[in-house]
């Protein structure tokens, strides 16, 4: 019985050796045995030193126990090495582990970057998106209503106004339910927000290009340059587009009738800009500064004022030589300068837009450097012209169209809310002072 209860305790013993080993405690490894009472306390190991002095029991049970320590030491080597592809796969799980941590936010960033073009963002990015497009055309619509409600009846038929008005509500409710649709089921979005914003897209597209087809409806002027622009709203999509581009110019004369009451500073009449140089020529007041001429994005301030809601003549000449410039309003020259951009040439190809500043070529508008009042008779030449050909223009007693950029209302298109209405400056002028 004996011998039996020695092997127990012994595998018990070293089992718990090994796991204080595997839990940090190092090197020491307590074996214990069992022994009947009266009999040498030495160590186990020490005993088969002394076989010659015991029994053949004793030494049967010696070799059971040394039989057992082999065992025992096999057993932990092969612990010991389990331990090892223990260890391995922990450390590979971890790196899977960290992999796929990496992997999901890098995934999270790309949705929102929108890698893939136009199709699917972030959803809520493009319901937002598509609410302020919504707004926007909204606002359009008002805009447009108003302009129309306050010049004379007929021209916005009212079957139209109510097919906007339907469409938009259409629009509006198929964008809601969108929205709840993609509040349910965030998680398979993807190809169906897809398609469905190829559809919303395509919908707001003919209704964007009907309303600019009304804004741009011809009102069949008494004559061609018989027209102002007129806007109405300090926006960053209220503008003017004139068709034609500039010839490359070693001069020019520009002229206008304005009217503005907006404050502080009127804004951009116009600006154009050609690739490579946003501000080749720009005519700003913006803030409390005074009203300047950018050429090639240098600038000279004019001695012009002309914000109290009036209508007036404003004419700019400049030419190459020397960057030297004049300021004329209502018919007087009230400042001259040089140095302005000397020598050089004036880029062709450009884009001139009327009431708005741009950051790039035809767009990236600054809603704070925005024009808000009204224009007529924005001619350009490619030359200088004399003070007696501007006066007699400011005082109504001739009227010249530009030879590069006329007045004409074929030239002209609006976009954003920006109105044509007919206007005879000549006439109307008098009745404003
Ligand atoms: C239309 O007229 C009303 C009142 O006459 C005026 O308050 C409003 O500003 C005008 N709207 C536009 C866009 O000119
Ligand atoms: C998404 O669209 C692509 C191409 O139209 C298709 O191959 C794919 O199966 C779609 N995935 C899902 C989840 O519907
Ligand atoms: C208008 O200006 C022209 C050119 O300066 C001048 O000859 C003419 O007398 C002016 N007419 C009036 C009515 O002031």
């Amino acid at each position: 019985m004996r011998a039996l209860f020695v092997p127990l305790l012994l595998l018990y013993a070293s089992g718990s050796g090994r796991a204080a080993g595997a839990s940090g405690a190092k090197g020491t490894r307590f074996v214990c045995t069992a022994v009947p009472a009266g009999t040498d306390l030495s160590c186990p190991v020490d005993t088969s030193s002394r076989v010659q002095s015991t029994s053949p029991q004793e030494e049967e049970l010696r070799n059971t126990i040394i039989q057992l320590r082999e065992t025992i030491l096999q057993q932990k080597e092969t612990i010991v090495s389990q331990q090892g592809t223990i260890k391995e796969l922990n450390s590979k799980l971890a790196r899977c582990e960290a992999d796929a941590r990496s992997r999901g936010s890098a995934r999270r960033k790309d949705y929102s970057k929108n890698t893939m073009g136009d199709l699917p963002r972030d959803p809520t990015e493009t319901v937002q998106q598509l609410g302020k497009t919504m707004q926007s055309l909204k606002d359009r619509l008002g805009n447009l209503e108003q302009l129309r409600a306050n010049t004379s009846g007929g021209m916005f038929p009212n079957e139209l106004r109510d097919l906007l008005k339907r469409r938009l509500t259409d629009l509006e409710s198929q964008l809601l339910t969108r929205v709840a649709e993609l509040e349910e089921e965030k998680s398979q979005l993807y190809n169906e927000t897809a398609t469905h914003r190829q559809r919303t897209d395509n919908t707001l597209n003919s209704l964007l290009e009907r309303i600019t087809e009304l804004e741009n409806s011809n009102n069949a002027f008494k004559s061609p340059e018989d027209f102002k622009v007129s806007l109405p709203l300090r926006t960053n999509y209220l503008y003017g587009r004139i068709k034609k581009s500039l010839p490359e110019m070693y001069a020019f004369t520009v002229c206008m009738w304005l009217k503005s009451s907006a404050s502080p500073g009127i804004g951009t009449p116009f600006s154009y800009g050609v690739p490579g140089q946003a501000n080749e020529i720009v005519l700003i007041e913006w803030g409390n500064s005074p009203m300047e001429l950018l050429v090639n994005d240098k600038v000279a301030q004019l001695p012009l004022s002309v914000s109290d809601g009036r209508w007036h003549h404003i004419c700019i000449t400049w030419t190459t030589r020397d960057g030297f410039w004049e300021a004329y309003q209502d018919g007087e020259r009230l400042g001259t300068g040089e140095n302005l951009a000397p020598w050089h040439p004036i880029k062709p190809g450009g884009v001139i837009i009327l009431g708005q500043e741009q950051d790039i070529v035809g767009g990236r508008f600054d809603a704070t450097q925005a024009f808000v009042g009204e224009l007529s008779h924005f001619n350009m030449w490619d030359r200088v012209l004399r003070p007696i050909d501007i006066s007699a223009m400011a005082n109504c007693s001739a009227y010249m169209p530009g030879n590069v950029v006329p007045w004409v209302d074929a030239n002209v298109e609006v976009f954003g809310g920006a109105t044509k209405a007919a206007l005879e400056i000549c006439e109307d002028r008098l009745f404003d002072s």
